[in-house]
């Protein structure tokens, strides 16, 4: 299976901003991993230009369940596809939180997302309450379940686990905690999927950056991570795709 190294850049970044790119393909012009920036929906065509003929990939953060119609202010998994996008996150815990998004809407979504021919990258994980709790397991199960579309396969599904403490934290799961999480995900989902689910990407996601990486990515199915913060400069996310490119 080939890793994937995915940048979100959640509500920052603009036109300026997008020079960090070229330095990100300059520096990284065949990774032996994916590598893929998640922009605002507004520098997707800008950023798309930029990587054309590069190992660099292009992504959103959230879609509409429909294809077209009366939603001012959303946008289709297929406009995304057609501004150059061809992954999609759906289910970040910021929108779970933000805009109330249910596990049914997000399988709406990642379904949407898959049918436009996009790859769905279905964000799950715990509250540090629910882990308190010893509730992780069956918090993340129930929502796996519910989240992803059954008829989803290794080439347009992609999962990240965020546990919603470590994202823009600094702070992140032991070791023992993230395999503990992509095991039990990886089982989970092959009861969900069958065979397709060990060709399925499981990224951690959580204050990923370059001085952590190369231990994160040494863990039992963690197959690439989702990075927020470090993915905003070139100068953090280009060491990141070197550890997973070397893991
Ligand atoms: P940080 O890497 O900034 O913690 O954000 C993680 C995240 O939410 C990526 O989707």
């Amino acid at each position: 299976m080939r890793k994937l190294a995915a940048g979100n850049w959640k509500m920052n970044g603009s036109l300026a901003a997008l020079a960090e790119v070229n330095d990100l393909i300059a520096a990284h012009p065949a990774p032996a991993c994916e590598m893929l920036l998640c922009p605002p929906a507004t520098l997707i065509s800008a950023m798309a230009a930029i990587v054309r003929g590069s190992a660099l990939l292009v992504g959103a953060q959230d879609c509409h369940t429909h294809s077209a119609g009366a939603h001012t202010g959303d946008i289709s998994a297929l406009m995304l596809a057609e501004a150059g996008a061809t992954h999609v996150i759906v289910g970040h815990s910021e929108r779970r939180t933000d805009h109330g998004e249910t596990d049914a809407q997000v399988a709406a979504k990642a379904q949407a997302a898959q049918a436009a021919g996009l790859v769905a990258i279905v964000c799950l994980g715990e509250t540090e309450a629910q882990r308190d709790a010893g509730t992780t397991l069956a918090v993340i199960g129930a929502q796996l379940d519910a989240s992803v579309p059954e008829a989803s396969t290794a080439a347009n599904l992609v999962i990240a686990y965020e546990p919603v403490w470590a994202i823009g934290t600094g702070r992140t799961p032991t070791v023992a905690q993230i395999a503990e999480v992509h095991g039990f995900l990886r089982q989970r989902l092959a009861g969900r999927i069958g065979a397709e689910a060990a060709g399925v990407r499981l990224l951690y996601g959580g204050s990923v950056k370059p001085s952590n990486a190369a231990e994160i990515f040494a863990i039992a199915d963690v197959d690439g991570a989702l990075v927020g913060g470090a993915s905003l400069k070139a100068a953090d996310f280009g060491p990141i795709v070197a550890a997973l490119s070397a893991a």
